[in-house]
């Protein structure tokens, strides 16, 4: 078994990974060559980080094995992976901003008897070597992100790491600075490092990696070995592809009733202050199932926070039902009827720390109150009819939600969100990370909303889901809506290529 493995760098084989709710990796598999880039691809939540978090010894899988360099490795702490030669760049920078460069880079693995003199000169050596200026000397606080990534990059290359794993690196920096990185990287991969690249940016994967493995839904689905032998739309259509069953049909097609939702002329900004919305212009009407096709990153989630009161648009209006809810707060919005999913289903959808009649009621405890005060009685009673019709199965009412399996949880969401009769619904990945029954028992609920009326905004990064379910696609690409096609009359390659960028004009 050895000697198979020695041709590997790394090969993490059927890792299993559970999170309360979630699992985040269903026996996926990863090999990587010595001196190559691997890139690791898959949309949010398809279980990359986790990967490489198992990799790096920051969890321990439920199952499966994990090889470096040949040896079979049981990692017990961050401190272990390091010392088999696992190198990790964490997208936030863990440096201590008022030491300096050499400072930083040295931090825990000094020999101690080395000057600082010394270990600035060999720090020097280093990111000559790499053709990655830093000068040892200057406190970290005094840097730019591409910089600090840098000493996180020479840190890592100090404790001599033979893999060097980079999460979604270039998030943080700017053009000039990603094109330095990827040289970088090229120089320690002819060294015979091996480096696991994970990113969203398909046109820089194709320009920086070798290799690649594809996830999704925590499985292994592709692996490329030549990725100059792919095209981004074919990437892009791995990483969305089919998934396993659960396809609910949709209805034929009704009269379109009167619009719902309308965005006019919305740009919004994102985390970093970067435009992440540009001039969106849509409509949803009533008894209509409007798809957001694209791959994640482009735009999707600040659409959904704009719709929702989490983002405020800088530009351009949001109506619902012809009433101007732009900048409104989200507790308003559900009171005006809008209904909202949103992808991140334990944090901003529901609070793991409190029970299920807690959770059932933030949205509604208007309509449960018994004169000025919140009748317990009646919060359970909504609860339980709540519980009742969207088959959620829980224990007790009055225990923290935290344990529910994730499909249940998407059903308390779904239901809570849907108990007064919206106008609009915005489903962000609803049915993402669900087995087959969960996946099935939340379409069909999209879809009888579809004809109760309800304009459903679907979010999604399964293209067989938003085929299945839409009356009209949108792609997003870069923040824009790049085109709009018929689910039933647009071959999947058309979207692949709209999804990457290349939609006809
Ligand atoms: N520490 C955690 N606790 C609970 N759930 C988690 C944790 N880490 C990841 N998850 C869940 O596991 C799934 C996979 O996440 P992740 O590995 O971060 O995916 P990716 O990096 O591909 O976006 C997601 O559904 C995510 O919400
Ligand atoms: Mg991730």
């Amino acid at each position: 078994m050895a000697s198979e493995n020695a041709d590997h760098a790394v090969w993490l084989r059927g890792i299993e990974k559970q999170f309360p709710g979630v699992i985040a990796c269903a026996g996926a598999d990863l090999r990587v060559r010595p001196g190559t880039i691997h890139a690791l691809l898959g949309e949010n939540g398809a279980g990359k980080t986790t990967m490489v978090n198992v990799l790096a010894g920051v969890y321990r899988p439920d199952a499966g094995e994990v090889w470096v360099n040949g040896q079979r490795c049981s990692f017990h702490s961050p401190a272990d992976a390091i010392a088999a030669g696992v190198g990790m760049v964490y997208q936030e920078f863990r440096l201590v901003p008022t030491l300096t460069v050499a400072e930083n880079i040295v931090l825990g693995s000094a020999p101690r008897l080395l000057r600082s003199v010394e270990i600035e000169e060999r720090v020097a050596e280093l990111s000559a070597a790499y053709g990655m200026v830093a000068d040892p000397t200057r406190p970290v606080w005094q840097l730019s992100m591409g910089e600090r990534q840098r000493v996180e990059i020479l840190k890592s290359l100090w404790r001599n790491a033979s893999v060097l794993v980079m999460d979604e690196p270039t998030a943080v920096l700017t053009p000039g600075e990603a094109a330095e990185l990827g040289a970088a990287l090229r120089a320690m991969a002819e060294g015979g490092r091996s480096v696991i690249y994970i990113s969203h940016k398909l046109d820089q994967v194709v320009a920086f990696c070798d290799e690649a493995t594809v996830l999704r839904q925590g499985k292994t689905v592709a692996t490329v070995e030549d990725l100059q032998e792919v095209d981004l739309t074919s990437l892009a259509e791995m990483m969305v592809g089919s998934s396993e069953g659960g396809y609910v049909d949709r209805p034929p097609a009704m009269e379109a009733g009167p619009e719902v939702l309308s965005l006019q002329g919305v740009c919004a900004l994102n985390d970093r202050g970067l435009p992440a919305l540009i001039d969106i212009n849509m409509t949803v009407h009533a008894g209509e199932i409007v798809g957001i096709v694209g791959v994640s990153g482009n735009g999707q989630k600040e659409l959904a926070e704009v719709i929702n009161g989490l983002r405020r648009p800088t530009e351009g209006r949001v109506t619902v039902k012809e009433l101007d809810i732009t900048g409104a707060s989200p507790g308003d919005l559900y009171g005006m009827g809008l209904a909202y999913v949103p992808e991140d289903r334990l944090g901003v959808g529901l609070a793991p720390k409190m029970s299920v009649v807690d959770n059932a009621v933030v949205r509604s405890y208007r309509s449960q109150r018994q004169g000025i005060f919140l009748s317990i009685t009646k919060c359970v009673k909504f609860c339980q009819s709540l519980v009742e019709r969207f088959a959620v199965r829980v224990g007790r009412l009055n225990d923290p939600i935290a344990g529910l399996s994730g499909g249940n949880l998407q059903r308390l969401l779904l239901g809570r969100e849907l108990a007064e009769q919206p106008s609009v619904l915005v489903a962000a990945q609803p049915s993402r990370g669900l087995d087959v029954q969960g996946v099935a028992a939340i379409q069909g609920h999209l879809v009888d909303q579809r004809a109760a009326g309800v304009g459903v905004l679907l979010i999604s990064e399964d293209l067989d889901e938003l085929l299945a379910l839409s009356d009209r696609l949108l792609v997003m690409f870069e923040g824009r809506i790049v085109g709009e096609y018929g689910p039933d009359v647009t071959p999947r390659t058309v979207l692949g290529s709209a999804m990457a960028g290349k939609a006809p004009k």
